[in-house]
């Protein structure tokens, strides 16, 4: 289909008029262009190729404003779907500046003290879920629970919510809905129920009522979708690998000793091991299963003004890096380990991208996102048990029970069905 055709298609079925025909073509570009993406991923394209989309580099002005409009364009299904405002939706300089510099400080914060606190807020969240599940604990649903989790716990990380406060009945609305609504903007886009939307509003008005009014520039969602979003379905799956599938001796070991430790282990210089340990099990999770499979850029092609845009879309293919056989030996084993520095080669450096890249990489790399992971993880594993343990993990789904093995899936909709069956935990 090409702008000749639609001019043609236009005149051909009798609109008549040029005022209808030129109606025709700016829906063409506005849909039809918008919604056109190329196949996941590229088999061409090598380490390099996948860097240079991921740092703007196939950007030729790679200005700041540029760099915003080269993301914001693919990332407007959040901006429909959340109607969020923040540096992934912004082609504003301003905004873009305002929210770093609100967020960004409180990311690299390394006290022991924050991360003890972390951990029992989210302890304390977790027993507040399993006493809603106390009569189905040999069949709890594991992503609604992991969601509720991560969610309470991130709104205590950002917003200083306490878990005693908050309705777990509205988080689970919130969860499940921006669950929905993400997966809807990627599916179907245009054409969301706006009632999804209202809903979890309300949710989000009764979980955080001094957040609201808000501007769109304010609204906790801006916060919200890059922090939980990101976190909720790598900490589940980093808590089944590590607690419920097949691994090796060192890592089973290593993993008891994270849990017994963990959080302790951010403590000091004293417990560094441990927490290189423990950091590792974040690493691991993040590359098997990172949460930005993929990142995308629009380098502008034709006019740059809505809704005559045109653009190519370049894909940087981060699952693809993280599980190349050329650079990891078994990809798709879960070890830690690997991510030792006698271990970790150059290569694997290069290819190893869960956050992304400079100048636009994720600042919660380096502390918040690694930490808070395993903490939760932590938290799963002491509160959920271990296969180890005698608690056990159900996919209902004959080729993941029987093979151990077997790579999890990782949409956010293949853990629906998961079910943890509770023994013998204190
Ligand atoms: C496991 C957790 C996380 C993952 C995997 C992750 C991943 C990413 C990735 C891939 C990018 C780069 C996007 C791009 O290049 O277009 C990014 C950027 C960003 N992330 Fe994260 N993120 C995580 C956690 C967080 C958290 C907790 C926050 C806190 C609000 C956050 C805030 C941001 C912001 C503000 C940016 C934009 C940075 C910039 O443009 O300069 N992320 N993240």
């Amino acid at each position: 289909m090409n702008l000749t055709y639609c001019i043609i298609a236009a005149i051909k079925i009798g609109l008549g008029t040029w005022f209808l025909a030129l109606i025709f073509i700016m829906l063409y570009y506005l849909f039809f262009t918008k919604q056109q993406r190329p196949s996941p991923s590229n088999n061409a394209q090598s380490i390099p190729d996948h860097r240079a989309v991921a740092s703007f580099g196939v950007l030729q002005d790679r200005s700041l404003q540029n760099r915003l409009i080269a993301r914001a364009i693919p990332n407007g299904r959040l901006l429909d779907a959340f109607g969020i405002d923040n540096p992934f939706t912004t082609t504003s300089v301003i905004t873009y500046r305002r929210f770093i510099q609100k967020v960004g400080p409180g990311l690299h914060g390394t006290k022991p003290k924050k991360w003890l606190k972390f951990f029992n807020a989210a302890s304390t969240t977790l027993n507040l879920i399993l006493l809603q599940h106390r009569s189905v604990r040999y069949s709890l649903p594991l992503a609604a629970l992991v969601r509720q989790l991560v969610f309470v716990s991130i709104l205590h990380a950002f917003f200083g919510v306490d878990p005693n406060n908050v309705n777990l009945h509205d988080v689970d609305i919130a969860t499940e809905l921006i669950n929905l609504l993400w997966v809807q903007s990627k599916t179907t886009p245009q054409s969301y129920p706006l009632g999804g939307r209202v809903v979890l509003e309300v949710a989000l008005r009764q979980i955080l009522p001094d957040k609201f009014p808000c501007s769109a520039k304010d609204h906790p969602l801006n916060i919200i979708i890059p922090a939980y979003e990101t976190m909720w379905r790598v900490v589940l799956l980093t808590f089944i690998s590590a607690g419920f599938r097949n691994v090796d001796q060192e890592t089973a070991d290593q993993f008891r000793k994270v849990i017994e430790r963990g959080p302790e282990c951010f403590k000091g210089s004293k417990s560094k091991d441990i927490r290189t340990m423990a950091v590792n099990f974040a690493k691991e999770g993040l590359r098997l299963y990172p949460p930005t499979k993929r990142v995308y850029r629009a380098v502008l092609t034709g006019p740059r003004s809505p809704p005559f845009i045109t653009y190519d879309e370049k894909i940087a293919d981060i699952e693809k890096c993280h599980r190349d056989p050329n650079i990891w030996t078994n990809p798709e084993q879960f070890r830690p380990s690997r991510f030792l520095p006698e271990e970790f080669t150059d290569n694997m450096k290069e290819a190893y991208l869960p956050f992304s890249l400079a100048p636009h990489r994720c600042p919660a790399a380096d502390t918040f996102a690694p930490h808070a992971i395993i903490i939760l993880v932590v938290v799963l594993a002491r509160g959920l048990g271990t296969l180890e343990s005698g608690s056990n993990v159900w996919f209902r789904n004959a080729r993941l029970d029987e093979d151990r093995s077997a790579l999890l899936p990782s949409g956010r909709l293949d853990m629906e069905d998961w079910k943890l069956e509770m023994k013998d935990v204190a």
